[in-house]
């Protein structure tokens, strides 16, 4: 099969899990886990969002660009929390449909733009964004360092980009790289390092922050609130939720022996 066939699946795959994440038993299971109920698939944790928001320096007048934005998660809560502009980007309109009728509900509408497109071919002009911010988004499409020029293309001068993303650390072995791989998000395998591709791509390294505790914290919650919830297992059916735990769980193995880590880059325009 080929990549761009995953990477077609893959966005299949995401569209179908914010069906599923946007119902009040797995918003229910997010609060416990993130502290949020935007119908999250990143792993940024409400306190993370907190951070995003004086890293960025996000205030009224800000225009924030957030690819991969899904339902919401943490871009209309950026802008619901520092008043600031903010254009939602992602593949599935399904998702960007419910994101929009939320910032509508919290009378944030004004403020909100949703766009269906690619971050690999951004539909914008030339730094048309004072900040850009992505939750592990470029783990999950192939294209990274095309995402990376366009964040740096629309840019403003002095704009700030903000992005979390989970990946396996350079010196691993053959066999511990693809056992990270195969349990990591769908493109967790890298070209190149993410320092490289930003300096690459016309961004200025800031900033770098391990959150892979809080990363294993998460999955740890989210295994425990799969195990207790009857209202998820009598939604979603007992044996999908045996799966997911499975799933959870290899990944936890995998991160407490050190194969994949979670980091915050920021990054200024060079
Ligand atoms: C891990 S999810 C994060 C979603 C959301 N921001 C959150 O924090 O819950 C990654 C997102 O990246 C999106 N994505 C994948 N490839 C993309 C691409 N080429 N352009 C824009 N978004 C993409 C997926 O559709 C998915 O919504």
């Amino acid at each position: 099969m080929s990549k761009q066939a995953n990477f077609h699946e893959c966005c299949q795959a995401f569209a179908a899990s914010y069906e599923i994440s946007t119902l009040p038993a797995m918003q229910e299971v997010e609060r416990s886990v993130l502290g949020c109920d935007y119908g999250g698939t990143s792993w940024t944790t409400r306190a993370q969002a907190g951070q995003i928001v004086e890293s960025l320096a996000l205030r009224p007048g800000v225009h924030l660009l957030e690819i991969g934005a899904g339902s919401g998660w943490p871009g209309l809560y950026l802008a619901g929390s520092s008043s600031c502009d903010v254009t939602l980007l992602d593949l599935p309109a399904s998702a960007l449909a419910k994101a929009m009728r939320r910032a509508r509900d919290e009378g944030n509408a004004g403020r909100v733009l949703a766009v269906a497109a690619s971050g690999a071919a951004l539909p914008f002009r030339r730094a048309a964004f004072d900040a850009i911010s992505h939750s592990d988004v470029l783990c999950c499409l192939p294209g990274k360092a095309e995402m990376l020029a366009e964040c740096r293309r629309v840019a403003g001068d002095g704009a700030r980009m903000l992005f979390s993303v989970i990946y396996a650390p350079p010196g691993l072995s053959d066999d511990a790289y693809r056992e990270a791989v195969e349990v990591g998000p769908p493109f967790v395998d890298t070209p190149s390092p993410y320092a490289e591709m930003l300096a690459d791509t016309g961004w200025r390294l800031e900033n770098l922050t391990d959150v892979t505790s809080d990363y294993l914290q998460s999955l740890r919650r989210l295994v425990r609130a799969f195990e207790q919830s009857d209202a998820l297992a009598e939604v979603l059916g007992r044996d999908a939720i045996t799966e997911s735990i499975r799933h959870r769980e290899s990944q936890i193995g995998v991160i407490e022996r050190g194969l994949l880590v979670r980091e915050v880059f920021l990054a200024s325009a060079a």
